[in-house]
């Protein structure tokens, strides 16, 4: 499929849009250059230190935390809703018992500034490298939200990645909209 860069925020709606309904795919590698794809339904995006951010958060039991702690770039990536059962599958299993683009129809590509693969599925692309990683300080947190989000702990780390390349299908909005239940 034949992606452009785009501006660096243009299809923010579209994403938060997919994010909220069915979720993201992120996308990391180990140091082994073993690629992971996690479903991740948090996400923000802004503008900090002069450069523009977006921030995932990740549980510490995810597979795709260690693997970012060993290669600090991820891509996000936006799927059109056919490929809804897929996501979901990549938000159930983890990538420590099994490959799981070996287990759907997605397919790892190469980025273009990163060293995780993109989801070749996917209609719009975030490459990011992380600046600064910060762990949830429970302490600090509304008690509501801590029990509501945290009853186990596990509290997420997020990783803050400034936005090396965002491109995407030159009918993403089309595809995200038009299939949209
Ligand atoms: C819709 C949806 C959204 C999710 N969002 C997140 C998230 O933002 N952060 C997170 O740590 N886990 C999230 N999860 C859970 C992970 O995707 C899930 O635990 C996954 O199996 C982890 O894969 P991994 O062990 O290969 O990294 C979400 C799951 C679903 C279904």
């Amino acid at each position: 499929m034949n992606k452009q860069p785009i501006g660096l925020f243009e299809l923010w709606q579209e994403t938060v849009d997919a994010l909220t309904r069915e979720g993201l795919l992120l996308c990391t590698v180990g140091a082994d250059g073993k690629p992971n794809v996690m479903t991740i339904g948090w996400m923000s995006a802004g503008v900090i230190w002069g450069r523009p951010v977006v921030t995932v958060l990740v549980r510490p039991s995810r597979h795709s935390y260690g693997l970012l702690e060993q290669v600090g770039e991820f891509t996000v990536n936006v799927l059109p809703p056919q490929f809804d059962e897929a996501v979901q599958y990549c938000g159930g299993a983890s990538g420590r018992d099994g490959d799981k683009f070996a287990h759907t129809s997605l397919t790892p590509a190469p980025a273009q500034k990163v060293r995780a693969p993109i989801v070749e599925q996917g209609v719009i692309h975030y490459e990011c490298r992380v600046v600064h990683k910060n762990d949830v300080a429970p302490a600090t947190l509304t008690p509501e939200i801590v029990a509501g989000a945290y009853p186990q702990g596990n509290f997420h780390r997020l990783y803050f990645g400034e936005l090396l390349a965002v491109y995407a299908a030159s009918d993403a909005s089309e595809q995200l909209r038009s299939l949209s239940p």
